[in-house]
């Protein structure tokens, strides 16, 4: 039996000091009306860190760009009042001893017109989209690109500037800059499509004016994924080889943390091992990993929660995750619907009070804070 308490011993990772190894995943909650992140916000972040997660992950919170959000509600990560109250997060995520990073976000050709903040934006992405002979999707040029590389360097300087504890690039599940990473939403001719190297290009540039504008010290987490939203099948990387080819320059760019999002982390991710994606990841790009995917829970999909669907997942015990953390396969675990659920998850773990974890269902997620 693995004891429990691995995932509640401290862990340095260069600056940043983590109390525990359990991280809250960033979830989208649509609850920033104004784009401004409110009390309600605050009491939501600050109650997991006062009950045992060492990290807070926001949920994806959008970079200064006309195009970056996609969805009602979502909290900016620019502007004095947005700033303002995020300021207030972290305060009060601190006096718990808590960490926090903001997610950095643009949802890329996602978005559809008619979205806050400026419903005549459309969509912006790697390549156009057109439909009834109008423009949906606006293929980003050489300018637009540059502009969306500034807003996340200038969002990464403002998350040092009010407190945050470093931040998270995500690079993950179809958005925006996972659009240039697959060849599925990318098949620019010019220097940013064709090969990985190329498609990787936009990210290596933002993790690059990221490090510049925030120096050295200053944790830069990336959040990647195998899937897409848009095909659960989908990868960038069919074999360890590929992977590195992926990984190494988003590395040598800057990243400091590796955050391997799968749907579960048991899941090999290549044959012949039982290595999951943070697992590999660890192994081949010698830095630390966050892994994620039904952290609590069986195996039934987070995707389904999204889609609306009335999946429900019993909780599950732990014992497979902690012999993985025991090899360290990986550094840090990221819990997502169990901590959206119960805010008191880690503590109940911790405790030894596992009776009382609750089933996830959408019904039972109401309007939870
Ligand atoms: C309600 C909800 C909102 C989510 N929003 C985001 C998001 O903003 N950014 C992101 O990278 N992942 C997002 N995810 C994915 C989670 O971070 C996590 O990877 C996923 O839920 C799997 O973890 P779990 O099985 O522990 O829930 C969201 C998931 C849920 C359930």
């Amino acid at each position: 039996m693995n004891d429990p308490q691995l995932l509640f011993k401290p862990l340095q990772l260069g600056t940043l000091a983590l109390p525990t190894r359990v991280v809250m995943a960033p979830m989208t909650r649509s609850f920033s009306p104004g784009g401004i992140p409110n009390e309600k916000v605050v009491e939501y972040y600050r109650k997991r860190a006062a009950a045992g997660v060492g990290l807070i992950i926001t949920e994806g919170t959008t970079v200064n760009h006309c195009a970056a959000n996609g969805y009602p509600h979502v909290p900016r990560f620019y502007g004095q009042d947005a700033l303002a109250g995020w300021k207030d997060v972290v305060s009060a995520v601190h006096a718990e001893g808590g960490k926090i990073i903001p997610q950095l976000w643009h949802v890329g050709n996602v978005r559809r017109l008619g979205t806050e903040p400026d419903a005549s934006v459309p969509g912006y992405g790697p390549m156009a989209q057109h439909k009834d002979g109008k423009e949906i999707i606006h293929a980003m040029t050489q300018a637009d690109i540059d502009e969306v590389v500034a807003a996340f360097a200038q969002a990464a300087q403002d998350a040092q500037a009010i407190g945050m504890d470093g931040i998270e690039i995500h690079g993950a599940h179809g958005y925006l800059i996972d659009q240039f990473f697959w060849d599925g939403t990318n098949q620019r001719t010019d220097q940013y499509g064709g090969s990985m190297a190329n498609r990787g290009r936009f990210a290596v540039e933002i993790i690059s004016a990221v490090r510049a504008a925030v120096g050295p010290d200053f944790p830069i987490v990336f959040r990647f994924s195998q899937w897409k939203q848009q095909d659960y099948s989908a990868r960038l990387a069919q074999t360890p080889a590929e992977l590195k080819a992926f990984l190494q320059p988003l590395a040598d760019a800057g990243v400091d943390i590796f955050h391997c999002s799968t749907r579960r982390f048991w899941e090999p991710e290549f044959a012949d091992s039982e290595l999951n994606l943070a697992g590999w990841t660890r192994q081949l790009i010698n830095k630390p990993t966050i892994t994620v995917g039904s952290v609590g829970l069986d195996g039934s999909e987070f995707t389904s929660f999204l889609a609306g669907t009335e999946e429900v997942a019993q909780p599950s015990n732990l014992e497979g995750l902690l012999s993985r953390l025991a090899a360290e396969e990986f550094d840090l675990v990221a819990v997502g619907r169990a901590l959206l659920l119960d805010p008191e998850w880690a503590a109940k773990i911790r405790d030894g009070r596992d009776s009382e974890v609750q089933p996830f269902s959408r019904s039972a997620l109401g309007t939870l804070y």
